[in-house]
């Protein structure tokens, strides 16, 4: 196997009821930074644009609002004053030991943003980050799961102090130890990935080479 972590990972979600917040400290802000500093050496072609203007700003065209378990427990109660129901966003924040909300920087600035290809390369790099935190959680024997995020990609945005001008691309999620009795589900499309030979097609010279050559 070329790269056994890449196998290794699997979204896990774990799913204890948000009233009974599962025990323990979380993880550190140290060990959080060092999977970060990993992701943070993925790939990317193009400043963000608060970086070319000068301003001092980040070049990265992602931006991470990290959440310790005191901050996701915390954070439990406040969703309630929201008018979106939080769903199993409440139960995730009551399991996690750490949660990295992995927003990315639109071009257009605040409102609707377009498809550019700038932005796509934006969204490309900022998923290329994501999936190296990952593999660096793997790595370190910590379970994981990426969210599109629910409420957290909204209305919780001003509870938190994200600025209205990112978007979130993922709410990773970072776990214990999966204690007894409690609910995890596994992600749903798992079980129906295919063999690369079903996703990829070789080309070959015969049909590039000019006529003649
Ligand atoms: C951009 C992105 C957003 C995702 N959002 C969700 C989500 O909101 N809910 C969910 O159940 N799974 C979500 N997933 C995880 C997928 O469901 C999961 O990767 C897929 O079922 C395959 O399972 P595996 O990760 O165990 O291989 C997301 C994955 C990606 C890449």
């Amino acid at each position: 196997m070329i790269n056994d972590t890449a196998w290794k990972r699997h979204t896990v979600k774990l799913l204890p009821d948000p009233a009974q917040p599962l025990p323990g400290d979380g993880l550190s802000r140290e060990a959080v930074g060092a999977m970060l500093a990993a992701a943070g050496a993925a790939p990317f072609h193009r400043a963000c644009a608060a970086a070319r203007a000068g301003r001092g700003d980040p070049v990265e065209p992602w931006r991470v609002h990290a959440l310790d378990k005191a901050a996701c427990l915390a954070l439990i109660p406040r969703l309630d004053t929201l008018s979106t129901p939080p769903g199993k966003i409440a139960n995730m924040l009551a399991a996690a030991d750490a949660l990295l909300l992995v927003t990315w920087l639109p071009e257009e600035g605040e409102g609707d943003w377009g498809a550019s290809e700038m932005n796509m390369e934006h969204v490309a790099a900022a998923g290329a980050m994501i999936q190296t935190l990952l593999l660096a959680a793997t790595e370190q024997g910590i379970g994981s799961y990426w969210s599109s995020g629910g409420v957290l990609a909204g209305e919780a945005f001003g509870l938190l102090g994200i600025g209205a001008e990112e978007r979130l691309l993922g709410a990773v999620f970072l776990w214990p130890d999966l204690p007894d009795g409690i609910e995890a589900a596994p992600g749903k499309l798992r079980g129906q990935r295919g063999d690369p030979e079903r996703w990829t097609r070789w080309v070959d010279a015969q049909g590039i080479e000019a006529p003649g050559s």
